[in-house]
């Protein structure tokens, strides 16, 4: 490649506490580049990138800007040196409008900044790298692709040569990851190197320049565009061939579990739930397509009891459930795999067994009077570990070091592992890599075919189509269809995405 290399990172190691999340890894980017960084969950992905942001220093290795040997003392180090990293989690404030946002922290303004010269300034960006941004719009308003804009807009303006992203398209609908890939291509024909990292192999075989595999934080694989096909890059990260054993079976659905008659429900922007009624049966999956925004998470967060409806009712098992507390819910068997796994799901300051019990520490599998069975709750959380494949270190330490993707096994761990009725899950493989995401999925069915009824909430709609029985389209508060799995396809399901009812875009095949 005649193209200059940006950075180099040589031989860089990074050890915590009881795993080497980098070990000796070798890496290059170069300008007018798209880099994907692949790799499983907890293979050191992030870590390294963090390196190289300059919030973790490396115990070995050296970088290379330019050719020339840096130490990052900080991420202000970095971003002086053109590095810049939009993480999973945005880091804005929401009462501030953009402009507001993009300068702040800004190092170079040592007086007050004129809003009129940042606006023009950002106004330029979005023009040179077709970006689409409002200065003046206020953070809270903004949809997560809006957010995720912003971020990228801010290490623009600090002039970043390098952008990472990590994981940017978990958090987005295909529109916006279209979106985004465009933009991220126009920046890296206009000289940048753009580092994604992703666990989607489709997004890889379509935007990817150059790819580094890691495994288990070495470095095993580089290839170039054309160099490599999904399998290979598949059986690079895992070191063996995966074989998809997913067989949905038809549905053999027994007794009604979830209803929800006519429900509405305020959500915090404004926005609704609209008479929805729906109702799912034992040994059966009802996917909820749609692009999120349109009323997902208030649709789960009312069936789970976080949210209060406005109107209609909810029953379980035929019992009128509307207006009873989240623990009346959770006794009646009802298991919630919530969007935000570090907020609703996990408590990230205690470690694995806290978590494991978190739900049912006051039941007698965990309590004898006010005491608590310590030994009981060890041994489940060790069962699920091994069960579920999750890779932590300790027990006791807290979850929030623990990988995106052990994280959300061991929230998918918990909710499973108490014989539920009815499973609620959002987005349940966000940010799991392609042999966690199979497993995820083959629970799932197990449950069904235990004789769980599972609400499955997602954007891929691959994921809906290949485990639901009937399907619902979320668009706007209302609910479309449902359609028969059987009946319908990726083109009806993204025509009732875009607002058409299932009635409509299917003929009138859709029944409750
Ligand atoms: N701050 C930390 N303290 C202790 N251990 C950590 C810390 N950050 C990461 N680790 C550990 O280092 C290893 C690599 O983690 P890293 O987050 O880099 O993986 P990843 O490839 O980004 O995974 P994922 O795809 O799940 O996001 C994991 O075993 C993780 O538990
Ligand atoms: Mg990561």
């Amino acid at each position: 490649m005649n193209t200059p290399c940006l950075v180099e990172m040589h031989g860089i190691s990074k050890r915590f506490p009881g795993v080497k999340a980098n070990d000796s890894v070798d890496l290059r980017l170069f300008a007018g580049e798209i880099h994907c960084l692949l790799g499983e969950n907890g293979s050191g992905k992030s870590t390294l990138m963090t390196i190289l942001s300059g919030l973790y220093k490396p115990d070995a290795g050296q970088l290379f800007i330019h050719g020339a040997p840096v130490t990052f003392h900080s991420p202000r180090d970095a971003i002086r040196a053109g590095i810049g990293m939009v993480h999973q989690h945005f880091k804005l404030v929401e009462t501030f409008t953009v402009a507001q946002n993009i300068v702040l922290g800004d190092r170079k303004l040592s007086f007050v900044p004129n809003m009129d010269q940042v606006e023009s300034a950002l106004a330029d960006l979005s023009r040179r790298y077709k970006l689409a941004i409002d200065p003046k719009a206020r953070v809270w308003q903004l949809s997560v692709g809006e957010r995720q804009r912003v971020e990228i807009v801010k290490m623009l303006y600090r002039g970043c040569e390098t952008l990472i992203l990590d994981e940017p398209t978990a958090v987005l609908t295909p529109q916006e990851t279209r979106e985004l890939f465009s933009i991220l291509r126009e920046m890296a024909d206009q000289g940048k190197a753009i580092v994604v990292i992703t666990h989607k192999l489709r997004e890889v075989m379509e935007i990817a320049d150059r790819v580094t595999v890691l495994r288990k934080g070495h470095k095993v694989a580089e290839y170039t565009r054309g160099s490599f096909s999904e399998a290979q890059l598949a059986r690079a990260m895992v070191g063996k061939e995966i074989i998809s054993r997913i067989r949905r079976q038809p549905s053999n659905a027994g007794e009604e579990v979830l209803r929800l008659e006519k429900v509405a429900a305020f959500n915090d922007s404004g926005g609704r739930l609209e008479s929805v009624s729906l109702s799912v049966r034992e040994g059966e999956i009802f996917g909820i397509a749609g692009v999120a925004g349109n009323g997902q998470r208030e649709l789960a967060e009312v069936i789970s009891g976080l949210r209060r409806i406005s109107q209609g009712s909810i029953y379980i098992n035929g019992v009128d459930m509307t207006g009873s507390s989240i623990r009346q819910r959770i006794s009646a068997g009802i298991s919630y795999v919530p969007e935000d796994r570090l907020g609703t799901g996990l408590v990230p300051g205690l470690g694995i067994v806290e978590n494991v019990i978190l739900k049912g520490y006051h039941t007698p599998a965990y309590s004898l009077g006010p005491f608590l069975k310590r030994r009981d709750a060890l041994s489940k959380s060790m069962e699920l570990v091994s069960k579920f494949n999750i890779f932590a270190s300790s027990l006791e330490s807290p979850v929030s070091m623990l990988s995106g993707g052990n994280l959300q096994k061991l929230l998918l761990a918990r909710e499973f592992s108490s014989d539920p009725k009815l499973i609620v899950a959002v987005y349940p493989v966000r940010g799991l890599d392609i042999g966690a995401t199979d497993a995820v999925h083959r629970l799932i069915i197990e449950e069904k075919e235990k004789g769980a009824a599972v609400l499955l909430i997602s954007e891929d709609l691959d994921e809906v189509l290949k485990l639901s029985d009937r399907i619902g389209v979320l668009y706007e508060g209302r609910l479309a269809g449902p359609v028969n799995r059987e009946d319908t396809d990726i083109e009806e399901l993204g025509l009732m995405m875009m607002g058409a009812s299932g009635e409509v875009a299917s003929g009138g095949i859709g029944s409750c």
